[in-house]
């Protein structure tokens, strides 16, 4: 389990220490963009299909390491694997994404829910992070990940994907006892969830809050932030590193840099100098450049990379330290690998030291 690591900037850069150059992953670099992943796809019958069988999800976590000098793997797998494992039912209808057969439709339906037992039902992640570590072989780190308790919550009142998020609000404000309930009880398994990953191999773990940022600031306060909080200081620990991500978070930012998280994740509406600035120098952060500038040229990407690094830099009294280059949301399918070629080879010969 202990293979030193051949490239640890990722770990180190998480903790604020001195590095060659700016570590780089990007949120899904395993995807539709990749023509290999879509063989492996078409291969496989199914995404879900694909996230099962550990051999599968072990091959497309890897392939954008062959293609890309990225600093770390992040694990194959779906958020909503852990309501699946609750008894909900997931599927994916055809061009439609994520769906629920038995969403939560009453305060009954919460209150009969119960954590899953990572070693059984959820056994196909573990054995995939066990895998993929025995493959990896210490080239670089591996990412696990969940959910946050309100972005999970969204799927499984809504039954799927929603604009307006208006069943999970209204349970929110009509319920708010039933609400926080659920939020308890998906916390709990949030964090069994991540621990069972760290325990199976996983050597830093993000927690995806892509929902948050559709609450106003009082709700998010009420239904977001606590249970992120939680999540932070439960999983604290000297060696894995716990990063929370949130699409929309720039509110909150003061709050999430004294969460006891180890790095924030923030998107594009932020500058990285601003956030930065606020964060003192407490924790790491992680971004931010906007995924559509993959639709730019190679070069208007570098340049755009490097509009970022000085950003953080700028913000950071002039040291680059504490920053892990990221998106400020995933990959779309759309998107070149040529210029996600530029984007990876840019960060890591720009910031260089
Ligand atoms: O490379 C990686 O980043 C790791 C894999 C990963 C996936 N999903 C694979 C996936 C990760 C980290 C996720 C997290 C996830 N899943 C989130 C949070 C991250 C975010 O984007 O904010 C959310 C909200 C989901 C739920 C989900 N799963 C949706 C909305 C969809 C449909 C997306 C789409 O564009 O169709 C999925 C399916 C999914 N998960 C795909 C992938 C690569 C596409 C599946 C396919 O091949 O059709």
């Amino acid at each position: 389990m202990s293979t030193p690591l051949k490239n640890d900037r990722l770990l180190r850069a998480l903790r604020r220490e001195p590095v060659d150059c700016t570590p780089v992953w990007l949120m899904r670099q395993a995807g539709r963009y990749l023509p290999e992943y879509r063989a492996t796809r078409k291969a496989a019958g199914s995404f879900l299909a694909m996230a099962k069988t550990p051999e599968l999800a072990c091959e497309v976590t890897l392939q954008p390491l062959r293609r890309f000098p990225l600093d770390a793997a992040i694990l194959f797998s779906d958020i909503l694997t852990v309501p699946d494992a609750m008894g909900l039912g997931l599927y994916f209808a055809e061009g439609e994404g994520p769906k629920f057969e038995r969403p939560l439709r009453s305060a009954a339906d919460i209150a009969a829910l119960a954590v899953p037992d990572m070693e059984t039902e959820l056994r196909y992640v573990m054995d995939a992070v066990r895998l993929i570590r025995r493959e990896l072989d210490g080239a670089v780190p591996l990412i696990g990940f969940s959910g946050s308790p309100w972005t999970l919550a969204c799927y499984m009142v809504e039954g799927g994907g929603s604009k307006e998020w208006g069943k999970v609000k209204a349970l929110a404000l009509n319920e708010p006892a039933a609400m926080h309930r659920l939020l308890d009880t998906v916390t709990d398994a949030v964090i069994a969830y991540l621990g069972a990953q760290r325990a199976a191999g996983a050597q830093a773990l993000q927690v995806f809050d892509t929902w948050g940022g559709t609450l106003s600031p009082a709700m998010y306060r009420e239904f977001s932030l606590p249970y992120l909080i939680r999540i932070a200081r439960e999983l604290k620990s000297a060696e894995v590193p716990v990063i929370l991500f949130g699409k929309g978070n720039a509110l909150h930012l003061d709050a999430l840099f004294a969460s006891g998280a180890d790095a924030i994740g923030v998107d594009w509406t932020v500058t990285l100098e601003d956030a930065a600035r606020r964060n003192g120098g407490r924790v790491a952060l992680q971004g931010n450049l906007d995924p559509a500038m993959l639709y730019g040229s190679p070069d208007a990407v570098r340049a755009q990379v490097r509009a970022v690094l000085d950003s953080y830099r700028d913000g950071n009294g002039g040291s680059r330290e504490g920053h892990v280059f990221n998106l400020g949301h995933g990959l779309s399918p759309d998107m070149n690998p040529d210029h996600v070629a530029a984007l990876v080879d840019e960060v890591h010969a720009y910031s260089a030291r």
